[in-house]
C-alpha cells in the first residue's frame, strides 16, 4: 500500500467540496461519483490514490495512525481531537464559526461568570473556552448531536457548537451569545508520511494550494 496515498474524506457536505477542490488540482476519483454503492474504498489505479469516507471525529484517528495519509475535517474536528497530525492548507471552505449560544437571558449568566451547564459535541473546546480563556467554572455535557435541545428542554443553560446559517438557533429560540473562534476545513497529513512520501505530498500541497480561491 506504500505506492499509494491514502485521503480520509469527511462524510456529508466538507467530502463534495473537498473532491470538487482535488479535481481541480488534478486528482480524480471516478469510483466516488458511482451512485448507490456500499463501497468503503475508493481507487484511481492510475493516479495510485485511495480514498474513503469516514465520519469527522474519525478522520483525525485514521490519519494520527497512518491508516491514511491525507485528511480533510473541519478545524473544529481537529481542535476537539487534539491528534498529532501536521494541518497545512486552510482549504478555504466549510465556513462556519464556533459559538457559545443560549436564549437572549443566558447572556447575564455568561456576563456573570456565574456557574452554569453547557451542553456540547465539543467538551474539549468547551473546557478550554471557559477554563482557560474565560477563567470561568462550568459544568460541560457531552452530547452526541441536536445540541441545541440542550437549553430548550432545561439539559443545560447554554451550548458550545457551530453556527452556519444560524437558521437551527433562529428556529428554536436561541441566538449567538459569544464566539470562540471562526471554522474552516483543513487539511491534515500524517507525521510519518510527510518523511516517507515527502515528493508526492509536498506536491499535492502545492497543487492544491494554487487552486484555493
Ligand atoms: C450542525 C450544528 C448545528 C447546525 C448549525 O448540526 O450542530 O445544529 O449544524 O447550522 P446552521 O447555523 O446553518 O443552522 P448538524 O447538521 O451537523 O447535525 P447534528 O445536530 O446532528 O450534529
Amino acid at each position: 500500500m506504500n505506492d499509494y496515498i491514502t485521503i480520509a474524506l469527511t462524510k456529508g457536505r466538507l467530502a463534495g467540496s473537498t473532491m470538487q477542490l482535488l479535481e481541480r488540482a488534478g486528482y480524480h476519483c471516478d469510483e466516488l461519483k458511482e451512485k448507490g454503492s456500499r463501497k468503503l474504498i475508493f481507487v484511481n489505479e492510475e493516479q495510485k490514490l485511495r480514498f474513503f469516507l469516514a465520519k469527522g471525529p474519525d478522520v483525525p484517528t485514521y490519519v494520527e495512525y497512518g491508516a491514511a495519509d491525507i485528511g480533510v475535517v473541519g478545524s473544529d474536528i481537529i481542535m476537539e481531537e487534539n491528534r498529532r497530525v501536521y494541518e497545512v492548507l486552510d482549504l478555504g471552505f466549510g465556513k462556519c464559526r464556533m459559538c457559545v449560544c443560549g436564549p437572549a437571558r443566558a447572556g447575564e449568566l455568561l456576563r456573570h461568570h456565574e456557574m452554569i451547564r453547557v451542553t456540547s459535541k465539543y467538551p474539549n473546546i468547551a473546557r478550554e473556552y471557559f477554563y482557560n480563556r474565560k477563567h470561568q467554572t462550568v459544568d460541560i455535557i457531552k452530547l452526541n448531536g441536536s445540541v441545541e435541545l440542550g437549553p430548550i428542554v432545561e439539559l443545560g443553560d447554554v451550548i458550545v457548537d457551530i453556527v452556519e446559517t444560524g437558521s437551527t438557533l433562529r428556529e428554536n429560540g436561541l441566538e449567538v451569545l459569544e464566539e470562540v473562534c471562526p471554522i474552516s476545513a483543513r487539511m491534515i497529513v500524517n507525521q510519518v508520511s510527510m518523511q516517507m512520501k515527502t515528493r508526492r505530498i509536498r506536491e499535492m500541497i502545492a497543487n492544491v494550494r494554487d487552486c484555493l480561491e
